[in-house]
């Protein structure tokens, strides 16, 4: 298996590997060792999101970045729909076939919902948690509803993105924070796997689900409980454009009893971009109170 674009080899340095999963294939990196740390990343991103945090670890612990079948340089197989609950199936494998043990699991946007749908069925496999901007419930805001009808609704938010590419092209770079970080590497780096109108599909069925997964991630949302032990830290950007007000922050801490928060005045949605100083200090953190 080989890449089907290429990015930066300074920015995203790492040893390619691959799981065949299907007709298909899941894209990894697997960096270091030590305790056994999983980063999740949600839409339209991929591993190259953590790319910083990799770095800023490396030599501390074992780091399993994947890219979700349809994401960075996965290839999905026939017929599968994107959905959040197949990209779940897809990590569960992962964590299978690498035999994933005891591991803390990060999490940010739609990682959130795909991750926590697997822990609140292994809670005794994990670690600890850091969350970041994220949520697994069903959506009871209104932002976070237009949010879906808009950019996941029919046939506004379907020709947004499989024509224009928008989540990748537009909120993505839009929503970085720190907009000096921006360069024409990165904007490439995240429109790259999206060559083709066909190929965008993934990033509309995410906003979609939104709606259409209520009663998945309101079983998510009632298995919480069993994670109630678990040591987290939960790093909220406070510039988050994506509807994610401190109030679904104040949900997580109810949820997660053991929390430790910090709140980033000059973090949006992306967190792991404007912020990997802190993601990985999380890391770190979550590692030294278990
Ligand atoms: C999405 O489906 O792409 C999405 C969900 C929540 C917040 C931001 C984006």
């Amino acid at each position: 298996m080989k890449r089907t674009f290429e990015v930066d080899s300074l920015e995203y340095p790492f040893k390619d590997h691959w799981l065949p999963y299907r007709d298909g294939y899941i894209h990894y990196i697997d960096e270091g060792t030590g305790p056994t740390v999983l980063l999740l990343h949600g839409n339209p991103t991929w591993s190259y999101l953590y790319r910083k945090v990799v770095k800023e670890l490396h030599g501390e612990c074992r780091l399993v970045a994947m890219d979700y079948p349809g994401f960075g340089m996965s290839k999905a197989p026939s017929r599968y729909g994107f959905t959040p609950q197949e990209q779940s199936d897809a990590v569960t494998e992962v964590i299978r076939c690498l035999d994933l043990k005891d591991f803390v699991l990060v999490v940010q946007d739609w990682g959130g919902p795909i991750g926590f749908n697997y822990a609140v069925q292994n809670r005794d496999n994990l670690r600890g948690i850091v969350l970041m901007n994220t949520w697994a419930w069903p959506a009871t805001l209104l932002a976070m509803k237009l949010f879906s009808i808009a950019m996941g609704g029919w046939p506004l938010g379907y020709w947004l993105q499989t024509r224009r590419n928008f989540f990748a092209k537009v909120i993505v770079p839009h929503g970085i924070h720190h907009s000096e970080n921006v360069t024409e590497s990165l904007r490439h780096a995240y429109s790259a796997p999206f060559p083709t109108p066909a190929s965008r599909k993934p990033t509309w069925v995410f906003p979609r689900h939104i709606r259409k997964a209520r009663l998945w991630l309101a079983n998510i949302e009632a298995g919480l409980h069993k994670l109630s032990d678990l040591p987290t830290q939960i790093l909220w950007g406070t510039k988050d454009s994506a509807g994610f007000p401190q109030d679904e922050m104040a949900k997580w801490q109810r949820h997660l009893p053991l929390n430790e928060t910090e709140i980033l005045d000059d973090a949006s949605h992306y967190v792991q971009e404007d912020r990997p100083d802190r993601v990985a200090a999380s890391i770190r953190r979550v590692l030294e109170r278990t």
